[in-house]
C-alpha cells in the first residue's frame, strides 16, 4: 500500500438530485451574501446600496463529503442567483489556488461565464448545461451568472490546491462582465 500523510477515505457515492441540487450525504453549505463581496463589484457605492438593501444571498457553495486534505478530489455545486449590481452581473468571489492545480467545472443549469486571469491573460468561457469548463494550473477563475434564473455547476478540484481570495483583490480577474443589450458585455477590469 501507498504510505498516505492523511489517510485516504473510503469509497463511496454521492448522490446528486438535480431537480432540488442537492447532494447527498452533504459537506458544509457555504452562503456568500453581498456584504462578503467587499471591493470586488466596480462601482462600490451600488454595492453598499445592495448590502444596506437586504444584503442578498449572491451565491452559495454545497459541498460533498470529501474532505479538503491533499490528494483526494472534492466536489461542490454552486448556485449562483441572476442579478447585477451598476451592470455588473453577478458572480463569485473568485480565487486563484495557492498551489497551482487544475480544476473542471461541469454546467448543470442556466447559463453562466468562466472568467480566468493567470495576471496577464484573461479567457472568458461561455458554460451551458453539459458544457465542462477547463481551468489550467495558474489560472485565477471566477463564476458569473449571465442568465436570468439560477446558474449551476458542479466543481470538481485537487482537495490539496487551497483557496487564495486575496490574489483576486490584488491582480483583478482582467475584465468585468456587464448585462449587455446583446448579451454578455466584457469590459476592461479597470473600466
Ligand atoms: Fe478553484
Amino acid at each position: 500500500m501507498t504510505e498516505f500523510q492523511t489517510p485516504p477515505i473510503d469509497p463511496f457515492a454521492i448522490r446528486f438530485d438535480a431537480e432540488s441540487a442537492t447532494l447527498s450525504p452533504e459537506g458544509p453549505t457555504l452562503v456568500r451574501r453581498m456584504s462578503d463581496l467587499e471591493g470586488l463589484f466596480a462601482d462600490a457605492d451600488a454595492w453598499r446600496a445592495a448590502v444596506a438593501d437586504g444584503d442578498p444571498v449572491v451565491y452559495s457553495v454545497q459541498s460533498s463529503p470529501v474532505p479538503e486534505a491533499d490528494r483526494e478530489l472534492p466536489q461542490s455545486i454552486t448556485t449562483i442567483q441572476p442579478g447585477t449590481t451598476a451592470g455588473e452581473l453577478w458572480m463569485t468571489k473568485g480565487h486563484q489556488h495557492p498551489d497551482h492545480q487544475g480544476e473542471i467545472y461541469l454546467g448543470i443549469s442556466g447559463t453562466g461565464g468562466l472568467l480566468m486571469h493567470d495576471g496577464e491573460r484573461t479567457e472568458w468561457l461561455d458554460i451551458e448545461p453539459g458544457t465542462i469548463g477547463y481551468i489550467p494550473p495558474g489560472w485565477a477563475h471566477r463564476s458569473i451568472n449571465t442568465g436570468d434564473e439560477a446558474y449551476r455547476f458542479l466543481a470538481v478540484y485537487p482537495g490539496g490546491a487551497g483557496h487564495d481570495y486575496g490574489w483576486v483583490l490584488e491582480h483583478g480577474m482582467g475584465r468585468r462582465a456587464y448585462a449587455g443589450a446583446a448579451g454578455v458585455e466584457l469590459r476592461p477590469f479597470g473600466g
